[in-house]
């Protein structure tokens, strides 16, 4: 109980997939306790069901406001015990009314280094801009798009034969073992935040390796 996860979905679940086949490898002690989204056809409430998965759909359309939407998820993840929310995908901002309902147990990841490009398609900002280095980040989070306190973070070369695509695709890779692994360390606990400062104390980090890095 005190390992159940929560994962929040719009689309593709590709992010939800790693994290349902680094449980079932052994690589990380969690198990996914509802996997919500607020889009009826997104594909990765199918690969949920696969994996023996409870899903909901709630449609933001049916709630008055943004914190009634909220709250309506806050509920029903409470109900199934959820300790950590992990965003994954998820195409909405979400409330003070939520944020608070889970302090520090919320996680997001985004495909670049933050703070650099938050928002839409950021790895198509970080080709435009024509940084020679992006990735992913993994971040717990508060009220502000993309930006709370920085868990984990991994590099990516951007090489100049790069299309926004490539990149993209590449940087997924690495997401899918990032993202687990910063889900591991956030349940196994031994870290505070210090301002926006995620911090692990010693013996900690040396406890959780990194479960199943590729590279
Ligand atoms: C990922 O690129 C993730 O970083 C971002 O949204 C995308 C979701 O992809 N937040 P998927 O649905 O997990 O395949």
């Amino acid at each position: 109980m005190d390992r159940n996860l929560g994962v929040l979905i719009s689309g593709r679940g590709s992010n939800l997939q790693a994290i349902i086949d680094a449980i079932a490898a052994g690589a990380l002690d969690a198990r996914v306790a509802a996997v919500v989204s607020n889009r009826p056809d997104a594909p990765g409430l199918e690969r949920a069901r696969r994996a023996g998965i409870e899903t909901m759909y709630l449609s933001h359309r049916a709630y008055p406001s943004r914190e009634d939407y909220d709250r309506a998820v806050v509920d029903e993840l409470r109900a199934r015990q959820v300790r950590l929310v992990c965003l994954a995908g998820f195409m909405r901002l979400l409330s003070p009314v939520f944020v608070q309902a889970f302090p520090n147990a919320i996680l997001n990841i985004h495909p670049s280094l933050l703070p650099a490009f938050p928002g839409l398609e950021a790895q198509r900002q970080a080709w435009a801009h024509g940084v020679k280095v992006s990735g992913a980040t993994v971040h717990l989070v508060d009220c502000d798009l993309d930006a709370g306190p920085i868990v984990l973070q991994r590099t990516v070369p951007v090489l100049d034969t790069d299309t926004p695509e490539t990149l993209a695709a590449r940087i997924l890779v690495e997401e899918h073992t990032l993202y687990p692994e910063a889900i591991g360390i956030v349940l196994s606990g031994g870290w505070r935040v210090d301002g926006r400062r995620f911090l692990r104390f010693a013996d900690a980090a040396r406890s959780v390796e990194p479960a199943h890095r590729t590279t």
